[in-house]
């Protein structure tokens, strides 16, 4: 099919190649494979290309200026703030500084931890539905989960869980390619409601500190403990943001893939032991994450890659779904293969940037999709016709009608 797409027409605002992007990516990674568009800069579709991207200390995060000046302008302080403060936007040494202070909460011996409360969860978001009708599992179980495990992290109340939700879906309902801008002001709303609960709860942890992620990071902030204020803020808002909408259309369209290739979801109930591969092969063949960070990378010098040169200036965007589709990187890409062996994908990323929260993502899919798939054994959709969210940067269902 890709064979007869022209990539000068490819339009990554265009409806159908956001409910459909693999025959698009096909074509930009054989014709085009840095790919210029005026209004979201070079993109790079092959899985090579974009490992080696994210490996390289010639492209950084920060936004640089005039572009700075141009979202600075366009923003509050507390969009800002996510955008200058956060690890995804910060370079050594800086992001050095702050990922050293969170990394040991999300290593994978405190992660494993999480596994019985994880459990519990999802029995219980299961129970509610559990009555013979068909119900969305977007909204029963994708949604909660992640958002519900952050909390409990960060000792949080659980009933403030659908407040955060609502300011995430806000935030990063703006950070599209091309950005969309008729979404800013309701960004910039939410963000602004979101840095006040965050200084309010780093108030709270600094007069009654608990055994909480909040109330580590607060001890960061005292002198010589290497984090302000500003910083602390700007990570509990990304740690909210990147662990929820990513989960959950890990959880969702892993099951939408699943209903929609019955053969591996049979495998899967019959051999428990293969989820680990499973939930990596379902990364892997539809990433959550389509481009990598909103910000883009930034080539601090010119890099010339198929004979094109990337100036300093200009945002480069990663495709990791287009890499993970990539027949040089993968054996028949397009086949779902729950026990697929090889090269580790890049829903992920790689490099300094790599995910903080994967092992914790992955925890809450090893233990959700099996729990449905064992709870639901005649498991299907009841709609012929699943809907995506109109984005490019984030692959999600709109919602997901089963029927038990
Ligand atoms: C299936 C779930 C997830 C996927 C597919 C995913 C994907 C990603 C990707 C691709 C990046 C790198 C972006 C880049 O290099 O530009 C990233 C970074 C990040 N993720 Fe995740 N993520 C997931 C879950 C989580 C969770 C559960 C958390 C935390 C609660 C989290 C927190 C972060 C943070 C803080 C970063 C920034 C790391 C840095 O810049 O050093 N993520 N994620």
């Amino acid at each position: 099919m890709s064979a007869q797409l022209d990539v000068s027409r490819w339009d990554p605002s265009d409806p159908a190649f956001r409910a459909d992007p693999y025959a698009w990516y096909g074509a930009l990674r054989r014709d085009s494979p840095v790919h210029y568009r005026e209004d979201v800069g070079w993109v790079v579709s092959r899985f090579d290309d974009v490992e080696a991207i994210l490996r390289d200390d010639r492209f950084q995060v920060a936004t640089p200026s005039p572009w700075r000046e141009a979202v600075a302008a366009a923003t509050s302080p507390a969009l800002g703030l996510l955008g200058e403060h956060s690890l995804l936007f910060l370079d050594a040494p800086d992001h050095t500084r702050v990922r050293s202070a969170v990394s040991g909460s999300f290593s994978r011996s405190r992660i494993a931890r999480l596994r019985d409360q994880v459990s519990a969860t999802v029995d219980h978001l299961l129970d509610q539905v559990d009555d013979g009708e068909d119900f969305d599992l977007v909204k029963a179980v994708a949604e909660p989960l992640p958002t519900l495990t952050v909390t409990s992290m960060l000792g949080v109340p659980d009933a403030d869980w659908s407040q955060l939700h609502s300011w995430t879906v806000d935030i990063t309902g703006f950070d599209e390619l091309p950005i969309a801008w008729d979404k800013l002001a309701a960004a910039d709303a939410a963000a602004t409601e979101f840095k006040a609960y965050c200084d309010e709860l780093l108030a709270e942890r600094r007069q009654h500190p608990g055994d909480d992620l909040v109330s580590a990071l607060v001890a960061s902030t005292v002198p010589g403990g290497g984090l302000d204020d500003d910083e602390v803020v700007a990570l509990l808002m990304l740690l909210l943001i990147a662990g929820h909408d990513t989960t959950l259309s890990l959880v969702s369209s892993g099951i939408n893939v699943l209903l929609e290739h019955p053969g591996e979801a049979e495998r899967l109930r019959a051999d428990p032991g293969l989820v680990v591969s499973a939930i990596d092969e379902l990364l892997r063949f539809e990433s959550p994450l389509q481009v990598a960070s909103g910000g883009g990378r930034w080539p601090t010098e010119p890099v010339t890659m198929h004979g094109i040169t990337m100036e300093p200036g200009t945002p480069v965007r990663l495709l990791l779904g287009s890499a993970n589709r990539d027949p040089d990187a993968y054996e028949a890409p397009e086949v779902l293969d729950l026990s697929r062996q090889g090269r580790p994908h890049l829903a992920f990323g790689r490099g300094t940037h790599f995910c903080l929260g994967s092992v914790l993502g992955k925890l809450e899919a090893q233990v959700a999709i099996p729990k449905i798939l064992d709870r639901f054994p005649h498991l299907t959709r009841a709609v012929e016709k699943v809907e995506w969210r109109p984005s490019f940067t984030v692959r999600q269902l709109t919602g997901l009608m089963v029927r038990p």
